[in-house]
């Protein structure tokens, strides 16, 4: 990499130029400014600071710079070019894919999947780790809209069962990896509806909306058939 200085107010990257080099911030602050060319000034959307990293769009699509980043401060920057940088990506996409292969293959919703498929599965992924006791998803939340699995841990999911507000009740217990939860919301378009806790710490792997469902289509018979496993479930504890 190489290292290079730029002044307060200097222009790091410039929105629609070529671009190739990817940028990691050593020293200062930087801030991107998107211009949606509708006759406002360029609006600020994100600042930088140490560590941080910009610049990696036009490389990886092959396309013109997507913002302008700027200095907001005297900075100091770490560039990589763009042959040097492609293949750190493939290689950590290698690396990523390889971290969840074994996970991916043992989890029974994806196994009508094929080995690309649930490749693609991983390089969506997110991680999550979660304290005891601590809320993965919460009833009636509408802000939030993952998908998980669960990868380490046990988690459970709680609901108020009776009208008039008593304690919620436990409702099902995710003690495997590889157990799903939190589709409803994303297939039913409604609030979140159960809370899900972690009992103990855990770890879980998640995938966004869009991930959801453009990757797991083929899944959806799967997850539907959970929907009418609940009510069963439900039905139970009410009448024990
Ligand atoms: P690139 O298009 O190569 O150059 C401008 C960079 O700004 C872009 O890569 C991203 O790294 C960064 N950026 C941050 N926020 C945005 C955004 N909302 N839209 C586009 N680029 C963004
Ligand atoms: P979602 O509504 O998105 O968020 C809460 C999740 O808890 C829900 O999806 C299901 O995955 C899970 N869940 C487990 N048991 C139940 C239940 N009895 N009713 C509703 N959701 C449940």
């Amino acid at each position: 990499m190489e290292r290079k200085t730029y002044q307060a107010g200097e222009d790091v990257i410039k929105q629609g130029a070529d671009g190739d080099e990817f940028y990691v911030l050593q020293e200062g602050e930087c801030e991107c400014y998107l211009d949606f060319n509708d006759g406002n000034p360029p609006k600020m959307v994100k600042s930088y600071e140490h560590g941080e990293a910009f610049g990696e769009l036009a490389l990886m699509y092959n396309t013109p710079r997507a913002a302008t980043i700027r200095a907001k401060t005297d900075c100091t920057l770490w560039a990589m070019d763009r042959a040097t940088f492609q293949k750190v990506m493939l290689f950590t996409t290698a690396k990523r894919r390889e971290k969840y292969e074994t996970f991916l293959e043992g989890v029974s919703l994806l196994s009508s999947m094929d080995k690309y498929e649930r490749s693609k599965v991983a390089d969506a992924l997110v991680d999550r780790k979660y304290a005891d006791g601590e809320y993965i998803i919460t009833e009636g939340d509408t802000e939030d809209d993952s998908f998980f699995f669960l990868v380490t841990g046990k988690a459970k999911a709680t609901k108020v069962l009776t009208e008039g507000g008593s304690e919620p009740q436990v409702v099902y217990e995710y003690t495997k990896p590889g157990e799903f939860f939190g589709e409803l919301a994303l297939i039913t378009s409604k609030p979140r509806a159960a809370n899900v806790v972690a009992n103990g710490p855990c770890t879980c792997v998640c995938l966004d909306r869009g991930s959801f469902t453009r990757l797991l289509g083929p899944c959806e018979d799967i997850i539907k058939r959970n929907k009418e496993q609940y009510a069963e479930i439900e039905k139970k504890i009410l009448s024990a």
